[in-house]
């Protein structure tokens, strides 16, 4: 059997950053307790052996206020304004591991929103990438994560529209729910704010999804991107497979493929990925 796996599969590099910030703070914090704002990534087998090594989550900015002492790492995805308050307030460290492709988003909607501008987030609306840049973004925003929505979307006409999209949605769905509002004839100005690790792990997982048998796409199941890439996959590949661990591999679903492809989410470790490898190619 011929395995391909994908050269962009696995962590992206405001991923690797963050995870390397909370480690190297584990490294030099001495006695200061350390906290993630929210799992720093979607990923169980890292945020288990970062709560064995004493770094705890804070979920949510309720949980943040009763916090008085300690480290607050910000992750990949980003925060509200209110979130650097609080911690600022309760005398917290601020380690801010925001990848810096989400903060140019966030000074994007921040400088239009003054500008006067009705912002559009094309995105999942429940992501906290999503939420944190809605944070920035202020009142006048509507968040569109469907053909439905874009469908519905309704502004008044004098006003500007400035069209931002998730840092990982699906370049193509963008583009489409892009031309549905384009057709409304508003005061458009779009910026694809996709990031290039998005676009590049995208398009090499279609490629490749197009030229196997079987597809497997590894990543945490509350992963966004993850969950995009697997349905890029799907639309190439019938068999397109959708694992967190090699566990879950049913590997009599490949026996009848000549060649199997692998790509990963943004928060997929090389070494998931590896073992993946290994075991469907001794198969
Ligand atoms: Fe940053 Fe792109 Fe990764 S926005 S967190 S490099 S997917």
């Amino acid at each position: 059997m011929k395995v391909v796996v994908a050269e962009t599969a696995g962590f992206c590099f405001g991923v690797k950053r963050a995870v390397d910030k909370v480690y190297e703070q584990i490294e030099c914090a001495e006695v200061k307790k350390i906290y993630t704002y929210g799992p720093i990534i979607h990923n169980e087998e890292v945020v288990n052996d970062l709560a064995d090594k004493g770094v705890s989550i804070i979920e949510s900015k309720d949980e943040l206020r009763g916090v008085k002492e300690g480290i607050v790492i910000i992750r990949s995805h980003g925060v509200d304004k209110e979130v650097y308050d609080i911690a600022k307030e309760n005398n917290l460290q601020i380690v801010d591991a925001t990848c810096p492709f989400v903060l140019k988003i966030h000074k994007i909607v921040e400088k239009e929103k003054n500008n006067g501008s009705h912002i559009i987030i094309i995105g999942n609306k429940d992501h906290p990438e999503v939420q944190g840049i809605r944070g920035w973004s202020g009142e006048n925003t509507t968040i569109i994560g469907n053909e439905e929505e874009a469908d519905k979307l309704s502004v008044d006409p004098g006003e500007k529209i400035c069209i931002v999209s998730q840092t990982t949605f699906n370049y193509n769905k963008f583009k489409y729910l892009v031309e549905i509002i384009s057709k409304k004839s508003y005061d458009i100005n779009v910026l694809d704010t996709i990031c290039n690790a998005t676009h590049e792990r995208q398009a090499e997982a279609k490629k490749i999804a197009a030229n196997v048998d079987s597809m497997i796409v590894i990543g945490g199941k509350n992963s966004s991107n993850t969950q995009k890439l697997y349905e890029i996959c799907r639309k190439e590949c019938e068999k397109t497979y959708y694992i967190q661990t090699v566990e879950d591999i049913d590997l009599c679903e490949l026996q009848s493929s000549s060649c199997v492809g692998i790509t990963a989410g943004a928060s997929t470790p090389n070494n998931i990925i590896e073992e993946v490898h290994t075991n469907v190619r001794k198969f």
